[in-house]
């Protein structure tokens, strides 16, 4: 017998609604982007000077501007293995917080690396594979980039290396481990296994390390070895257009709940989950079609969009990778040891950056008690553990709902839930046994790290 629902939880979509393009929202943007720039030479690069360290598949992918770009149906396929992924209207988390907004979340934690960074990582993988390449390095803040890598490199027979800051090899074990059940090879970061890491670990052994070094020891073994492309899990245009199957299938889903959202909000470290689910909506903004108010949320400890500066500067702290505009806090910045891994990065994805340039999209940023408390709020209503990264989203969706009741405003609000926190248990024992610490980084630091731009 048929059980009869008289609310419904979860909007679901079979296989056959797996987006069969990516959005590029390039093509909607009013102006080209500032390109980026040689480290050496500081002249706008091309696809020729992308080529020791990227697949042509993906470069091309880079300076598209079309529209719609198709994703290959064994990406396709690779996607049915968790996509398309479900998007819940949290009633439950409605009334904990007795508030007339209606919640909608979309859940990228059922995939099998746990967060949104598969749908990168599987047509990375996919694009290297098709062009003969054996092996790829990559960096890891939370652990859970190089988690999806180190799964499509399984699903596609690619080697995979991957350089872990630091301070998420030792706050993480179990991801360390999860990489190498799926075959990757695994390094705390800095490393003695490249020159760059040799040169930080003779100066300062007792290095906590940043997203920034790790980057730059992956490039480094890209750049020297003929098997190796190098994999980034964010920032890069290409990264974020892959990413925008989240926002694809959220505006389906949102179509069968019947609602558009007022508000929109995403984590932002890179600026990979927010495009996702954002990108869609803005372009229907970019056109003209609709209006949506737009949040990304960073850490206090790492407020590169609402403390640091837009400039041109270094994508990594060696000064391997590009030069490319964005908003910054220097890339010698060592964020402190907070919990959320994935957003200790110095440095905003440009495109990300340029939107908040433009005044398209707002940036806040919050303390990372709040945000634990506010996932704990979560989990309590909703059962779902978040990653500590997608609880600065939640922090500020209920702050969103709050703010609602007050106005006594049926508010709908909508935001990426893009990971599970499984592997961050200790970070939310630290936070009940109240041994978690805030940190604002202090002004002058940051001055400092500027003074290290580029002259461009
Ligand atoms: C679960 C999760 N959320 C968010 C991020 C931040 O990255 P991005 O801003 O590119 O989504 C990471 C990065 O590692 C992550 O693992």
């Amino acid at each position: 017998m048929a059980i009869s629902v008289p609310r419904r939880t979860k909007f679901t979509l079979d296989e056959d609604r797996i987006p069969r393009a990516w959005y590029n929202i390039a093509a909607d943007l009013p102006a080209p982007p500032p390109p980026p720039l040689h480290p050496a030479t500081h002249e706008p690069i091309g696809p020729a000077d992308l080529a020791p360290l990227f697949a042509m598949g993906l470069i091309l992918q880079e300076v598209s501007t079309d529209r719609e770009v198709e994703i290959p149906d064994p990406v396709r396929e690779a996607y049915a293995l968790y996509r398309p992924s479900p998007l819940y209207r949290a009633h439950r988390l409605e009334r904990a917080l007795d508030t007339p907004a209606h919640i909608y979340y979309k859940y990228e934690g059922v995939s099998p690396a746990g967060s949104h960074k598969p749908n990168t990582a599987i047509p990375q993988a996919w694009f290297n594979r098709q062009e003969g390449v054996k092996r790829l390095a990559t960096e890891t803040g939370a652990g859970q980039w190089g988690t999806a890598l180190a799964f499509a490199g399984a699903l596609f027979g690619l080697e995979v290396k991957v350089y872990q800051v630091r301070a998420s090899y030792d706050q993480k074990p179990y991801r360390r481990m999860l990489m190498e059940t799926y075959g990757a090879q695994v390094v705390a970061s800095p490393s003695l296994t490249t020159n760059y890491g040799r040169s930080v670990l003779a100066e300062t052994p007792d290095s906590p390390a940043s997203l920034g070094m790790a980057i730059s020891e992956a490039v480094e073994d890209a750049a020297t070895r003929d098997d190796t492309k190098y994999a980034l899990g964010s920032v890069l245009n290409h990264v974020l257009l892959h990413q925008t199957v989240i926002g694809l299938e959220a505006q389906e889903q949102m179509a069968l709940a019947g609602e558009e959202p007022d508000v929109i909000i995403g984590c932002a470290g890179g600026g990979s989950n927010f495009a996702g689910l954002t990108f869609p909506y803005i372009g229907r903004m970019l056109r003209g079609e609709a209006s949506y108010r737009v949040i990304a949320v960073e850490p206090e400890a790492a407020p590169s969009m609402t403390r640091g500066v837009y400039a041109y500067d270094f994508g990594d702290t060696g000064h391997m990778a590009p030069i490319v505009k964005m908003h910054t806090l220097g890339s010698d910045f060592i964020p402190e040891p907070i919990h959320a891994g994935g957003l200790r990065y110095h440095g905003m994805s440009p495109l990300v950056s340029l939107l908040k340039e433009d005044g398209v999209i707002e940036a806040t940023s919050v303390h990372q008690r709040a945000c634990f408390e506010a996932g704990v709020t979560f989990a309590r209503a909703e059962g779902i553990l978040p990653a500590p990264e997608p609880t600065h989203a939640i922090k500020v969706a209920i702050d969103q709902a709050n703010e609602a009741k007050e106005a006594g405003e049926a508010r709908v609000i909508l935001f990426n839930l893009c990971g599970h926190g499984h592997f961050d248990l200790s970070a939310y024992d630290r936070h009940l046994t109240g041994a978690l610490e805030d940190f604002e980084y202090p002004a002058e630091r940051v001055a400092e790290a500027l003074t290290a731009l580029p002259r461009i």
